[in-house]
């Protein structure tokens, strides 16, 4: 399928898909795929295409607050919860522990992948007993809290995501495992509903919610999806005990993690690698390799800081030629030059080995393409991302340029195939951010790829 996409004379130790496949140099590798921006850099598509050399894909945090797009043989598929690997025959599909699951979302895709052939058994997806509820609550405070923030809201997807964190860090969040035993899921369910109504009506100054019906409408969840619930930990250790090569799909950005990213303007999880650990109850030395994925520029959906961020006729043309409307929300996404310091941040956090650059295509037709190599601020220049809020709202960029091209790229295959001056782009890319680029893709199907090197035979 991409095998003709690969091979290039002047890169080193490239290993593809196809006859080269069978010549491998390590035994396993297991990969991470993380954004290194603020989401939406094409995590989706890049899952589905090294599916092809896994027998594992994991989710491990965040929840439908994700939209990953996948594009193959021109029909386009948005997952939210239900790993990219869904649409590649026989591949595992685990949600782990540390994403938030809203059960009604999860029936729907699940119910929408059976009509059209994929997850054709049960056993082709395994759900963490240990993963958190997002309940009919936690979509309202959500949603409440951001309209009284007013002109300040964070510009959340609204669907429960950082209450439903909230309560799982408080202690008083529903797993599966508790859905799953009926006497336990009335309990939590009574004590939550109470808290949670008082909080509605008082503070927020909402409707309540009534606990018979989430009470059924949870019990008629627990029967459709006990067959997927199990100890996601334990599986995952036996698969990679068999030898088993698992891919791990990180949801939002490195800019979005609730620890390292622009805080308060984050999302409630760590989508930064070290999640993979915690969501999903696996050792670190089980991972091999950590792609990072970038766009050729920067965008972002919400509010907070973005130092590139182009409003002028540039701002419009990367939206237009991008289509920069968000995968779950539909909300238009802000666009700007890349950001080198954020996604340099993301290789030191990530422990990046390689980069993915996705959407190289939409460049096309500028005349000089910019790059920040580090942010102004009150007179003093930052190479490093820096922490103070009030320092990314003030950083203003400090831009590289280079020359554009004309060509259209969506059907190159080969680097060599790529225009010279965007060759020249990659590749001093590679020298700004210090990391290898494994990949770049020209459009969003997933023959439109021009591979370099192949995690999983490295
Ligand atoms: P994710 O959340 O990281 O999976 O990314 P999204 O799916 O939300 O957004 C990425 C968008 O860009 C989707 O519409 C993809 O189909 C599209 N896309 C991915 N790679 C490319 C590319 O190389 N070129 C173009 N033009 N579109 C791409
Ligand atoms: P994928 O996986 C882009 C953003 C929201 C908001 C902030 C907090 O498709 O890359 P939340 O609902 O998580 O509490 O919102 O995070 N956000 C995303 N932006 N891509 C995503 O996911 C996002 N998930 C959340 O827009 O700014
Ligand atoms: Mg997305």
């Amino acid at each position: 399928m991409i095998a003709t996409a690969i091979a290039d004379s002047n890169r080193r130790s490239i290993r593809t898909h196809g006859p080269q496949a069978q010549i491998r140099t390590s035994n396993v590798a297991n990969v991470a795929i993380i954004g290194a921006q603020w989401g939406d850099e094409g995590k989706g598509k890049i899952v589905d295409l090294f599916t092809h050399d896994a027998d594992v894909i994991v989710r491990f945090q965040g929840g439908n607050n994700a939209g990953h797009t996948l594009v193959v043989d021109g029909e386009k598929t948005v997952l939210h919860l239900v790993p990219s690997g869904a649409l590649h025959a026989n591949k595992l599909c685990v949600i782990g522990n540390g994403v938030v699951v809203d059960p009604g979302v999860l029936i729907e895709e699940i119910d929408a992948l059976k009509r059209r052939g994929y997850l054709s058994e049960d056993s082709l997806l395994r759900i963490s007993e240990e993963a958190h509820l997002i309940m009919p609550y936690h979509k309202a405070i959500d949603q409440a809290r951001e309209r009284l923030r007013g002109k300040g809201k964070i510009g959340t997807t609204g669907r429960g995501i950082g209450p439903a964190y909230e309560d799982k860090v408080a202690r008083i969040g529903i797993r599966f495992v508790d859905l799953m035993e009926e006497d336990t899921f009335r309990e939590k369910l009574k004590y939550a509903i109470e808290e949670k109504n008082i909080y509605l009506k008082a503070i927020l100054k909402e409707k309540t919610l009534s606990f018979q019906e989430i009470y059924d409408a949870y019990g008629s969840y627990r029967e459709k999806l006990r067959t997927y619930i199990t100890n996601t930990g334990l599986l995952l250790d036996r698969q990679i005990k068999a030898g088993k090569k698992v891919l791990f799909e990180g949801a939002q950005g490195t800019l979005l993690d609730v620890d390292h990213g622009t805080y308060p303007f984050v999302t409630s999880s760590n989508t930064v690698t070290g999640g993979v650990c915690t969501g999903t109850g696996i050792g670190p030395q089980h991972l091999h390799h950590i792609i990072g994925v970038s766009k050729a520029y920067t965008t972002r959906v919400g509010s907070g800081p973005f130092p590139t961020e182009l409003s002028g006729p540039e701002g419009e043309k990367l939206k237009a030629e991008g289509a920069e409307f968000g995968a779950t929300t539909g909300r238009p996404r802000r666009c700007g030059w890349l950001d080198a310091v954020g996604v340099r941040y993301a290789v030191r956090v990530n422990g990046i080995t390689g980069i993915a650059l996705t959407k190289l295509d939409v460049l096309t037709g500028f005349k000089k393409v910019r790059v920040a190599t580090a942010y102004r601020c009150d007179g003093e220049i930052y190479h490093d991302f820096p922490s103070s809020q009030r320092a990314m709202e003030r950083a203003q960029p400090v831009l590289e340029e280079m020359d554009g091209w004309d060509t259209p790229l969506s059907e190159v295959r080969r680097f060599s195939d790529l225009p010279a001056n965007a060759q020249k782009y990659v590749r001093h890319l590679e020298e700004i951010l210090e990391t290898k680029i494994i990949l770049v893709s020209v459009g969003p199907g997933r023959e439109q790829t021009v591979l370099l090197e192949n995690p999983f035979y490295s």
